[in-house]
């Protein structure tokens, strides 16, 4: 499994607070059959601002590296797209997952025609988008116009594991992984014991329901594509 989107660096955003945190985290992770994690601390003017974050990351790949924690760490960042962030895209100091990638994070409530603006010039410009779990987003999930002009522009949904795991949501979940308006999971963990990564659950839950076809295709093979789009 690939995991594209989550908080694994300590002290940079509502993540863990503290290094062996981030251990414990990225070693739960390959116990769970995870090959490939993304850090995708939040970018959100002006809250998150990537001060210390590459400092962060370079020390949780080395410490990988030197106790055999066998997984590929990446950096990249959860944008919250603003006008702000749009420019700091622009100057490259957002990271992007791969070269040309972008984890875009929405308002939960309100989609509007600023939004939809930024995300096509980004597109213009030659990156490929991620939409950060679009389930949360209220004015998207009630649109299916919406949701079709989205996805026939080529952006791609990720939801978040949780969305699979809670029974209050599953069915939900399971139907829109099946009709293919979601691309990716990603478990968007925040720590051990709050918000934990819960993706090999919501994996053995989609395999069991809807065969391995398409839990290969959202577990790893579509958030493959992202990490090598150029
Ligand atoms: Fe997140």
């Amino acid at each position: 499994m690939i995991d594209i989107h989550t908080h694994i660096l300590h002290a940079v955003d509502d993540g863990p607070t503290d290094f062996e945190t981030s251990v414990q985290m990225i070693t739960e992770m390959v116990q769970m059959g995870i090959h490939t994690v993304v850090a995708t601390p939040h970018y959100w003017y002006p809250h998150y601002l990537n001060e210390r974050v590459d400092e962060h990351y370079r020390q949780l790949k080395a410490y990988a590296e030197s106790h055999a924690i066998n997984i590929r760490i990446l950096l990249a960042n959860e944008i919250h797209l603003d006008d702000f962030t749009y420019n700091a895209i622009l100057k490259q100091e957002a990271h992007t997952i791969g070269e040309k990638c972008l984890l875009i994070e929405l308002p939960d409530s309100g989609f509007y025609n600023s939004h939809d603006v930024m995300l096509y010039q980004l597109q213009l410009k030659g990156y490929k988008i991620v939409l950060a779990h679009v389930e949360r987003y209220k004015d998207i999930m009630r649109d299916k116009a919406l949701i079709q002009q989205l996805k026939e522009r080529n952006i791609l949904f990720q939801m978040n594991a949780t969305y699979i795991t809670s029974l209050k949501t599953r069915r939900k979940a399971l139907k829109l992984l099946k009709n293919g308006t979601f691309d990716i999971v990603a478990s968007d963990c925040h720590g051990i014991v709050r918000r934990p990564n819960l993706l090999a659950k919501a994996n053995q839950i989609v395999t069991k329901k809807l065969g391995t076809e398409i839990a290969n295709a959202v577990f790893n093979d579509n958030a493959n594509q992202i990490i090598n789009y150029k």
